[in-house]
């Protein structure tokens, strides 16, 4: 059993025993006094306030108690959860006066009560001043209660001070609310009823934003990545709905990122917030991104060292793997790596589309591509290329518009090599024209055929591609 329903039954076994006592004090009472008591006596009046007093304390218990039976038993069995505050106070509160009228009048027959409330004006104007603001919260709690705009342990956000926490009650005069600072702050019904209140509902999927910045340099698609992994899998985030990650500005410093991310308990969201921001900084590190900070790039003109060495190298390895340029020198690789422009593609942007001009070819560097062209039933893929394999070139060699759409399927980072850059390539390796007019001869022949088998007979239709880039390049 919880301390919290032990102490319930507690507060019913003294409220039983504080009735008993009183009752039985009044059966004593009637005992000794009772005859004192009846009409005619010359102290009858005086007796009966200490009867009036034992009836009314009677009559208090007697309806705590069976208040006690009514919400604390059967409601709680019935419905599985405790009755509101309110609706008890409300019933106390009826079944007291009642009893008390009944008591009063048995008491004192000669004395007209609705009178006395009725035609005392004085007593009017004191009941109004001074329960005025009394009133106002009961009403305000009636209506609140009618409406159930929210429930015990619910958080909300209440009033111009931005009261924030968790509802412990809601009584007939204030919403109780435990902060997350373990202040209790009580809001009155009327105020309440007045001003928006923010409600995060306990049983319901609520979602919390976490901020990061990381740097320019770091992939959007990787961070993506990386930053979901370590988020969804954070104690109280919820496994109903994958987190979100997404750029929320491009900022001055930073690319700036909201997390988004759903709360088993939201009442734990401070908690958890931190715990998101701490799994975010060690998956980052991890993964080698990197947080931003306030930072200033400086560019300098000079070219030869806007690409740093290894950059280069590493495309000049790149690009000797590709197959068509087998035959140049190391020389003549560094020299077309330090020609080519790098650029970075997001997954599901389109490289080049069909129907455009071109004047450069695009080999792949990191990540892949789908070549795709237009069917009647939508664009069809002819193609996946990966790392070491090239594209672009038919529009370059033969002058022609693009013949496909180009597409990356994942984060791409491609090397674009201009027309001035083929023709010095050219003219000191005639035999790359030819191995390039293969190529573009046998996709020529899958574009129109629509399948593979179709590039035997692309075998002849190379001699005029061949020709036809010769021509374009003016070569002999
Ligand atoms: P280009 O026509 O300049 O632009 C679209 C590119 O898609 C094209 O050059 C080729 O590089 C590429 N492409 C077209 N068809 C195929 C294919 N069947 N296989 C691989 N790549 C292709």
């Amino acid at each position: 059993m919880t301390a919290d329903r032990s102490t319930q039954k507690n507060r019913i076994l003294a409220l039983i025993f504080t009735t008993a006592v009183v009752a039985l004090g009044l059966y004593l009472f009637n005992r000794f006094f009772g005859d004192r008591l009846e009409p005619g006596h010359p102290h009858a009046n005086v007796f009966k306030i200490p009867a009036l007093v034992l009836w009314a304390l009677f009559a208090y218990f007697g309806v705590r108690v069976v208040n006690a039976a009514i919400f604390d038993f059967a409601f709680r069995l019935r419905r599985g959860y405790e009755a509101p505050s309110l609706v008890r106070n409300i019933f106390t509160l009826i079944a007291f006066t009642v009893l008390f009228v009944l008591i009063f009048k048995s008491l004192y027959s000669d004395v007209q009560l609705g009178t006395i409330f009725t035609t005392s004006a004085i007593f009017g104007v004191i009941i109004g001043l001074a329960l005025q603001d009394t009133l106002g919260n009961f009403f305000a709690g009636i209506s609140l209660h009618a409406d159930r705009p929210f429930q015990v342990g619910d958080v909300i956000v209440v009033g111009q001070q931005k009261h924030t926490g968790v509802i412990e009650s809601i009584t007939w005069r204030a919403i109780k609310i435990r902060t997350f600072q373990n202040h209790i702050v009580l809001v009155s019904n009327s105020n309440a009823a007045r001003e928006a209140i923010e409600v995060s509902p306990r049983d319901n999927l609520n979602a919390r934003l976490v901020f990061f910045g990381t740097l320019y340099t770091d992939s959007p698609a990787k961070t993506i990545h990386v930053v979901r992994e370590a988020v969804r899998d954070a104690d109280n985030v919820s496994e109903k709905i994958t987190p979100i990650v997404r750029i929320r500005n491009l900022g001055d410093f930073s690319i700036e990122w909201e997390i988004k991310y759903w709360l088993d308990d939201y009442a734990k969201y401070n908690d958890t917030d931190a715990l998101v921001r701490q799994r975010v900084w060690y998956a980052l590190r991890r993964s080698g991104l990197t947080f931003a900070f306030p930072t200033r790039t400086l560019h300098l003109e000079r070219k030869a060292i806007t690409r740093p060495v290894t950059a280069e190298e590493q495309i000049a390895d790149r690009l000797s793997a590709v197959d068509v340029f087998a035959p140049l020198s190391t020389e003549e690789l560094r020299q077309l790596a330090t020609a080519t422009v790098g650029h970075v593609f997001a997954p599901g942007e389109t490289l080049i589309r069909a129907g455009d001009e071109g004047s450069s070819m695009f080999v792949v560097h990191n990540g892949r591509v789908a070549v795709q062209v237009a069917d009647k039933n939508g664009p069809r893929t002819v193609a996946v290329l990966s790392e070491g394999n090239f594209f672009g070139e038919m529009a370059l060699f033969t002058g022609e518009p693009r013949t496909a759409n180009v597409v990356a399927l994942e984060e791409t980072e491609v090397l674009e090599i201009g027309h001035a850059a083929m023709k010095h390539l050219f003219e000191t390796n005639p035999s790359l024209a030819e191995s390039i007019s293969w190529t573009i001869a046998e996709r020529q022949a899958d574009l129109a055929a629509g399948s593979v088998q179709a590039s035997q007979a692309s075998i002849q239709e190379s001699a005029g591609v061949l020709a036809s880039i010769k021509r374009f390049f003016g070569l002999r």
